[in-house]
Order: structure tokens, then sequence, then C-alpha cells
């Protein structure tokens, strides 16, 4: 094989250069250059052009194509699963991601601990962070079977492939890439070019080997991976840990899955004895309440494939600033906006002089458009002071004209809201469901004012 050369990549404008500079020589930004590794191409272009005529790669026909559907293992962990597509995909590459400390290494040893016991896989946990002390330590707190879980403590590649080559094992953990690093290159480990290179090793182990592996990939300041983002498109899923840190509910998504629907949730619970999976969730995003209170709105979201009931609270307060606050945890804060103009023009309610407090209960994320018309109420059930019906349940999207648009698997979240009890439903007419739902009355509006009318006049 031809021997691998390090070159330097400019990060902003692309230039390459031989050498290591703090200024690109190309477009004068500093510090932009990274370390990356070019496999050389032996002989030169013309002499390859020539071999690929005398011998041209192959074209596949898809129908000729002879694949076999993809093999999933059920990890034993139903949520896991749940944002998986339906178990692991022998081969695959899993980036997880998420703040330190929110159970990242703690669900990895689980499921490796799962898996080893159901599907009897072998498993290995690979470790540049803790001690194996310190990771047998855990498993033991944690009651799982110390015999079935092995566990390296090494960060470099070139002493791991070769015995992951040796034991193949049928899944593997890497904790963290970040700690990862290759002799390929002489930057620390973490720094841009090591991170991109040992996850490419990894992927080709995986690819080549059909070992699964999951990434666990530290997140910087504002939530990204560490790293570039290109590890984001070598690995076939990404799962993101998010939630409230005060909460004992960890919420884990699935941003992108090449085997399965994105923005799948799973819900689980971080207790003494590890992360408990939660497989009736919509019960958990619910406060209860002796009684209504004002700004408190019941909707159901549906993020991934199940229906979630989540409540949306709003508090409204005279502001003393001249820019007032428009605060949302768990929602999008644009969105806050484009709606609270909406009030203003097609329904004349004011707010420029109020502060406005959005909060979507229990940590859980909402990047839905059905949760435009719970927004508006709960702002104006706060800002009116006045509770909204008992056991009132309600979503639709609002347009830019103020009309209220159906979303989609409206009777699912129908049946959802029925299920834990809701009696009374404010919907958009495109999902009032024809047949209705039994015990539960379904108000279908096409417009913000109508619902106005029917809950504030
Ligand atoms: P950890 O998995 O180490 O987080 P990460 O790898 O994402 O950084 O999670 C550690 C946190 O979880 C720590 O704050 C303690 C808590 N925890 C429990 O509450 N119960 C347990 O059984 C375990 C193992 C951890
Ligand atoms: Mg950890």
């Amino acid at each position: 094989m031809a021997k691998a050369k390090i070159r330097y990549n400019c990060n902003v404008c692309g230039g390459i250069s031989p050498k290591w500079t703090g200024q690109c020589p190309d477009c004068n930004a500093w510090n932009t250059l990274e370390e990356v590794v070019v496999a050389a191409n032996g002989g030169n272009r013309s002499a390859r052009l020539q071999e690929g005529v005398m011998n041209p790669p192959k074209v596949s026909r898809l129908d000729k194509v002879n694949a076999t559907r993809e093999i999933r293992t059920a990890t034993g962990i139903g949520e896991l699963d749940r944002v998986l597509g339906g178990g692991l995909v022998h081969g695959s590459v899993t980036l997880i991601g998420g703040d330190p400390g929110i159970g990242k290494s703690t669900l990895l040893i689980q499921t490796l601990a799962a898996m080893a016991d159901r599907a009897s896989e072998s498993t290995l946990y690979i470790s540049g962070e803790e001690s194996a002390d310190q990771i047998s330590l855990r498993a033991r707190r944690l009651g799982l079977d110390l015999a079935k879980l092995n566990v390296l403590t090494e960060n470099n590649l070139e002493r791991i492939l070769p015995l992951i080559l040796h034991a193949q094992p049928g899944v593997i953990v890497f904790d963290s890439i970040q700690t990862a690093y290759t002799d390929l290159l002489q930057s620390a480990p973490g720094s841009v070019g090591q991170v991109r290179e040992c996850a490419a090793q990894l992927v080709q182990l995986a690819k080549q080997s059909g070992i699964s592996v999951f990434l666990v990939g530290h997140v910087t300041k504002d939530g990204a991976i560490a790293g570039p983002r290109v590890l984001e498109h070598m690995v076939d899923t990404v799962l993101y840990f998010e939630g409230d840190p005060g909460s004992r509910h960890r919420v884990i998504r699935s941003i992108k899955n090449r085997f399965g629907a994105v923005n799948e949730l799973g819900v689980f619970a971080m207790t003494d004895k590890g992360l408990r999976e939660v497989s009736n969730p919509s019960a958990i995003f619910l406060s209860r309440h002796d009684s209504q209170v004002p700004g408190s709105v019941i909707t159901v979201t549906r993020e991934g494939t199940r229906p979630l009931l989540v409540e949306i609270q709003a508090l409204v307060d005279s502001t003393a600033l001249a820019n007032p606050r428009r605060v949302t945890v768990g929602l999008e804060q644009n969105r806050l906006a484009m709606l609270l103009a909406v009030l203003h023009r097609h329904a004349g309610v004011f707010s420029g002089d109020q502060d406005i407090f959005i909060n979507a209960v229990g940590g859980v994320r909402i990047t839905e458009t059905s949760a435009d018309l719970p927004v508006l109420l709960a702002v104006l059930s706060s800002l009116r002071n006045v509770p909204l019906p008992e056991g009132l349940v309600t979503f639709g999207e609002i347009g830019l004209s103020g009309e209220v648009r159906p979303v989609q698997n409206g009777p699912e979240r129908l049946n959802e809201a029925s299920k834990h009890g809701f009696r009374i439903a404010i919907v958009p007419q495109g999902n009032s469901s024809p047949k209705g739902i039994q015990g539960m009355e379904i108000i279908p509006v096409t417009r913000l004012t109508k619902v106005l009318e029917l809950l504030f006049k």
C-alpha cells in the first residue's frame, strides 16, 4: 500500500500547505490549518486514466445488486432500540453526544451488559477517559454481570485496531472519540484532524468487519459535537442526549439515522441503579396541578413516531425594559416572535410591553409546529390571568395570516390524549376525526380569532 502523507488544509479557503504555519499562505486567515492524512496514489494521472480505460470500474444496476436486508440485534433496552430504528444494525457506527455527566457512559455500559446477556454478543468497552477500576466499580454498582464485560483502557488506535480485529467482538464502545489518537498525525488527541482521522478508521473497521461501533462524542458549549461536523456525516446514526440536567429524566433523540426515523425519542430516568427506561413517557411531561392554573396548556407533540403529551407553560409579566424579554426553554425563540406578531396583527393582542417566558415542562425539546396554537393559548391565558378549561388538550400550526393549519397524525394524537383522560380537544379542522373519539368533545377551528372567541370571551 502507498504510504500515507500528511498535509495541512486551511478550513476557511481549503488551501493546502505541506507545512504547518500560523497563518494560511493563501487566504491569510490565522490558526486555520488542520493536519490531514492523504493517501498517496501510486503513478501519475495519465497512467491511471489509461488503466481506467483498460480496466474500468464496475457500474451496477440496482436490481442486480445482491443486497441482503440489514441484520439487526435488539440491544435489550427498548427505548434505545426505538431511537436506533428497531435494534442495532450489524456493522453500523452510532455517535452518541451529550453534556458531561448526562449518562452516556452509563447507558453504554448498560447496553453492552444487556447485549451480552440477551444476544450473547461478545463486547468490548474501550475507554480513554476512565480507568478499568472506575468502570468496574460503576458496573458493579449498576448490578451488571461483570463476567460478561471486557474493558480496554487505551487510546492509541494503532494498539487498539489489531486487538479488535483479533478478538472480533460483536459490539464495541469507544468512550470517547476525543481521547483517541493515531500515530499518523502529530497533533494532540481531541484536535479536529485526530478526531476526524480516528473516526474514519473506526468507520472503516465497522464496515469491513461487521462490528457495530458506538462512539461517544463530547459536546461543545453551544451543544454541537466537539470536533468537525464531518463526524456526523461519517457515521450512520447520531443520537443526542437532551434534557434538563436538574431533572431525573433523560431524553435521547436521533438526529440522523440511516436505518430509521429521525427525531425519534427514547426516554429514560436516571436512578441510583443507572438509567431505567420510561416506556409510557407521556405522563412525565405533565406537572400535576390540583386545579387549572393560568398559563398552562397541554398539547400532544409527535416527535419521531410516538405521540407525547407535553405541558407548555407561559409567564407573561409587564416589562421594565425597552426591549422586552422573550425567553423559551424547549421551544424555538424565533417561532415565538413570529407567533406574537400573528397574535398582534390578526387578533389585536399587543404584547410589546410584556416579558414573555415559555417553558416545555420536563426538559423535552419540541421541534414541531404543532405547538404553535398551544404556545399562543398559554401566552393569552397568562396575559389575561384566565385558566383554560380542565381536561383541555390542543395542537395546531398557525399560519402568518392567522389560520390554524392541520398537522400530521391527528387521530393518533387525539387517541393518546383521550387515553390520558383529556375530554375536550381544540384542533385544526383538518385534524378533527370524522368518526369522533369516544368520550371526547372535538372542537374544530380554522382561524386563531375563532379560538380566542371560544376561550377568552
Ligand atoms: P456518566 O454516564 O458518567 O455521564 P457521561 O459519560 O455522559 O459524562 O453519568 C454520570 C452521572 O450519572 C453522574 O452525575 C452520576 C449519575 N449516576 C446516577 O445517578 N446513577 C447511577 O447509577 C450512575 C452510574 C450514575
Ligand atoms: Mg463518560
